[in-house]
């Protein structure tokens, strides 16, 4: 019988790249985004849905996982930046759609699958290292992902049958990095830290999709050595 894995935020960037390794290894996928991801060829089952769309996700989530009793792997990786800016410069109203996309959609997801009755065996949240850098104008992102590390801590305790972790997934070249890598959108003078994103662009630190997926896809078996709920970064994943 197939493994079989759920991957939000699968039409483009690393959640993408994610599919695409799993299918490659014969996984039954279970996708789900708003644009879909319907081009790729295996057992790929995929719906659109706006996870922020509360009241439409468990619907969305039945018609996906109907007949699913058991569910090797799930990757909750959907996710969206904000605005780089200061903290001071931004409104509640800049933090409240990140907080939505990168951490409720996550809490009303966890929330549906276990009343599903659907085992499981891990659940991987994807996180970012900006959840403890804490540097300059990585606002309500890094608010997101930090709180996004404790929701992981914390939910690890209400699935006890299920090994939970939050892992920064390291850098990869999809929209996000189109974002940061721009002058234009973001002053390197004002947020320095945005720097290094730009020297790894195009080189081995930082993958296209494709191969950050088959990399993390190749990490998480290993991530049940840490203790449930555990933050991880892949990037030092050898030093734990
Ligand atoms: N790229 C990096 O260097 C990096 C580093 C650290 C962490 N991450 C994390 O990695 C994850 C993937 O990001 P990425 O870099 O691959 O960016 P990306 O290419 O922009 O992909 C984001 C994915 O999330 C989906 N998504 C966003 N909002 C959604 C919503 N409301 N409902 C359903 N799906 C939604 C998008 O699909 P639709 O637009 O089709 O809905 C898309 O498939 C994110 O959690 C990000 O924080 C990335």
């Amino acid at each position: 019988m197939s493994r079989t894995v759920l991957i939000t935020g699968n039409s483009s960037g690393l959640g993408r790249g994610l599919t695409e390794a799993y299918l490659e290894k014969g996984w039954e996928v279970y996708g789900v985004s708003r644009r879909g991801c319907t081009d790729l060829g295996g057992k790929l089952k995929d719906i659109r849905c706006d996870l922020t769309d509360y009241e439409a996700v468990p619907l969305a989530m039945e018609n996906l996982l109907m007949g699913i009793s058991h569910l090797d792997l799930v990757i909750l990786n959907a996710g969206v930046l904000g605005k780089m800016q200061d903290l001071a410069d931004t409104p509640l109203q800049d933090i409240q759609p990140v907080m939505d996309a990168n951490v409720w959609s996550n809490k009303v997801l966890l929330d549906w699958l276990l009343g599903s009755g659907i085992r499981i065996d891990q659940i991987v949240l994807i996180s970012s290292g900006a959840s403890i850098n804490g540097s300059r104008g990585w606002g309500a992102y890094a608010l997101s992902k930090a709180t996004l590390n404790m929701l992981t801590q914390l939910y690890a305790h209400e699935f006890p049958h299920t090994h939970l972790t939050a892992l920064a997934p390291g850098l990869v070249d999809t929209a996000m990095q189109d974002v940061l890598c721009d002058p234009a959108q973001v002053d390197e003078t004002r947020f320095p830290s945005v720097a290094k994103l730009r020297a790894a662009r195009d080189t081995a630190d930082m993958p296209k999709p494709g191969e950050a997926g088959q990399r993390i896809a190749e990490a998480i078996p290993g991530l049940k050595q840490l203790p449930s709920g555990s933050f991880a970064d892949i990037r030092t994943l050898d030093r734990h």
